[in-house]
């Protein structure tokens, strides 16, 4: 476990208050991180042959819905119950297992033979980047895939974080920036080496700022 202090511990508990109310809202409203995440989710993993994964933050399962399309076999981890139960009601499959987990525990999952582990959107959120690599190189299989797709660090220096709308305005929640070299490193201490990179831009502003980042990682 790595929570480091009570300021930690009291972040984590906002941002799991701040998606169970986000959830009423996160399909619908307007959100191009989401949008184009899906988007980046899809191109980069169409390429790739999977069938057991184990998807982190995995929200209300937009993306779960399209990994269906190749696995066999879905875990999907996340601390929000409300997100959890908007991705219960649009996905029956005996195939997904859906878990509330906190990601900066130990993942309780009882196998060391992934295929896939997925993350996208959420390690803004997660203070200790070393602990998600060191949990999902214990449950890939030599070869398996890291997929991660993030809000780009260019983005985040630039001051924009996950936020949603409230009848009393907007509200921003508080994040951590990953540096580009602190995947990087984190991936070869943990015994990964990256497969690809990518930056993804909004349609038609490709001088601007690139929106998301993705990395797929070998163990
Ligand atoms: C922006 S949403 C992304 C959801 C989904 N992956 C998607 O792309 O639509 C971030 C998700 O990460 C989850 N999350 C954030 N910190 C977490 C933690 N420490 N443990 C488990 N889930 C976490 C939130 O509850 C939320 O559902």
């Amino acid at each position: 476990m790595c929570k480091n202090n009570s300021f930690d511990i009291e972040n984590e508990m906002s941002i799991e208050k701040a998606y169970n109310i986000w959830a009423n809202q996160y399909d619908t409203n307007k959100n191009l991180t989401r949008d184009l995440d899906k988007r980046s989710t899809i191109e980069t993993l169409s390429k790739y042959k999977f069938e057991t994964v184990l998807e982190l933050g995995c929200g209300t399962g937009k993306n779960t819905k399209w990994l269906l399309e190749k696995a066999t076999h879905i875990i999907g981890l996340d601390f929000s119950q409300e997100m959890l139960n908007k991705a219960k009601e649009k996905i029956f499959d005996e195939r997904v297992t859906f878990k509330k987990a906190d990601l900066n525990e130990n993942w309780d999952v009882d196998t060391d033979s992934l295929e896939l582990v997925s993350c996208s959107l959420t390690l803004e959120h997660i203070k200790n980047l070393n602990h998600i690599f060191y949990q999902a190189s214990l449950k890939l299989k030599e070869d398996g895939l890291f997929f991660i797709s993030e809000l780009h660090p260019f983005k985040q220096y630039s001051g924009s974080k996950a936020r949603y709308e409230t009848e009393n305005g907007t509200e921003e929640l508080e994040v951590y920036i990953h540096h580009i070299s602190e995947y990087i490193e984190n991936a070869k201490t943990n015994g990964m080496e990256l497969v690809e990179l990518k930056e993804w831009f909004d349609e038609g502003v490709e001088n601007e700022i690139p929106r998301l980042i993705s990395f797929v990682f070998k163990k």
